[in-house]
């Protein structure tokens, strides 16, 4: 096992420092910047159906949900397809309206989710389309989707998801692309823009791993908390919600992610000193509305965490830490504001000295109802 972990501590620390290249990897074959092309043989041979579609509905489960709520806001923003994202086990159980014109993609790492795996069956039985995006080769839902395309992040054996996530969210970014140079929703030259940005991306996640020691330092403040609030807006507001996950699952504190406009309706009740707020804060992206949200944390003596572009001035003014990023375009950003959160949870639930690799009462793969 020790050979395995390739000299980290944790299966978790490892596959998180693996993301640079495990986005490479799905980039591998797809992304062609050189001749400005994305190849997805799934997308390409299936290109009529995607291009008739009404709608695209994701079904996941767990982080996979999480990745598809990401994927909402880029397609919608890149290929200007409505996308509805919905919990398996809710979808399978509800009667949905589903007719053939709709294209469901179910995104699930291990690909045996059972809950994801009814939904999807459920879904090709009233005539959809289903598009698998999974990481485990030849696995059940792979096997029962359509057609599809897999992560090759490699194996993932923590049980928490770091690796599995960067990259379902780079698959599915290759995808809207994809789309949206075929609907011509995006001239070529902001299209070529995209893929040269998306190229820099594990030269950037590998920037954003050099923060581990200061994230560390930050970990050790707020290791004894006992609730911890996340927020983001936009692109970055589902990874509010998976950072929240990560701690909850690996740490056993109580978090909760929300969008940050939202803070005022609810969990700004729960804001006095003792609490730690992690603000995702990156430039672009409603950064001014989420400047004014630090300053509403800040006048109830919240503790400000945030996540922030490399430079940033304003939100240094007002956090008490700041853990930077590098700049990239914003629908990008979630691949890179993921990175300090992952390691957050980690060093905090070693130094609570938590089962970090197989935390209590959970499965890396919920094949039961
Ligand atoms: C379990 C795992 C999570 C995972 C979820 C969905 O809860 O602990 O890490 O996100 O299942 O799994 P899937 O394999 O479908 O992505």
């Amino acid at each position: 096992e020790q050979i395995e972990k390739g000299g980290y501590p944790h299966f978790m620390l490892k596959e998180i420092y693996e993301q640079p290249s495990a986005i490479l990897d799905t980039f591998r074959g797809r992304l062609l910047s050189n001749e400005a092309i994305i190849k997805m043989a799934g997308v390409e041979d299936n290109m009529k159906k995607f291009l008739a579609a009404d709608r695209i509905i994701i079904v996941a489960c767990g982080t996979s949900w999480h990745a598809g709520l990401v994927a909402e806001y880029i397609f919608e923003d890149l290929a200007r397809i409505p996308v509805e994202v919905e919990y398996a086990s809710e979808f399978r159980y509800r009667n949905p309206v589903i007719t053939e014109k709709d294209i469901v993609i179910a995104i699930s790492q291990s690909g045996e989710t059972a809950d994801t795996l009814a939904a999807i069956k459920l879904a090709k039985s009233k005539g959809a389309f289903v598009f698998g995006v999974c990481n485990v080769v030849g696995s059940s839902i792979a096997r029962e989707s359509n057609a599809g395309a897999y992560t090759h992040a490699g194996p993932e054996i923590g049980v928490a998801s770091t690796k599995a996530f960067t990259t379902q969210i780079t698959l599915l970014t290759l995808m809207a692309l994809r789309l949206a140079r075929a609907k011509g929703t995006m001239s070529s030259s902001e299209f070529r823009h995209h893929l040269i940005e998306l190229e820099t991306i594990p030269g950037k996640v590998e920037e954003a791993l050099s923060s581990d020691a200061y994230v560390k330092t930050v970990a050790e403040i707020y290791k004894d908390s006992k609730n911890c609030l996340y927020l983001g807006r936009g692109f970055n507001f589902p990874v509010a919600l998976e950072g929240a996950l990560k701690l909850k699952e690996i740490s056993y504190i109580h978090a909760e992610g929300y969008p940050a406009a939202e803070m005022k309706h609810g969990p700004i009740a729960l804001i006095d000193e003792q609490m730690p707020i992690i603000v995702i804060a990156t430039k672009k992206g409603h950064y001014e509305k989420v400047v004014s949200n630090i300053q509403e944390i800040k006048s109830r003596k919240g503790k400000i965490i945030g996540i922030v572009t490399k430079g940033d001035v304003s939100v240094k003014e007002l956090a008490d830490h700041v853990i930077e990023v590098p700049e990239t375009i914003e629908c990008l950003t979630p691949l890179l504001t993921t990175i300090p959160l992952q390691l957050l949870s980690y060093h905090i639930a070693v130094m609570l000295d938590k089962n970090v690799d197989q935390p209590r009462n959970l499965a890396k793969s919920v094949t039961v109802e």
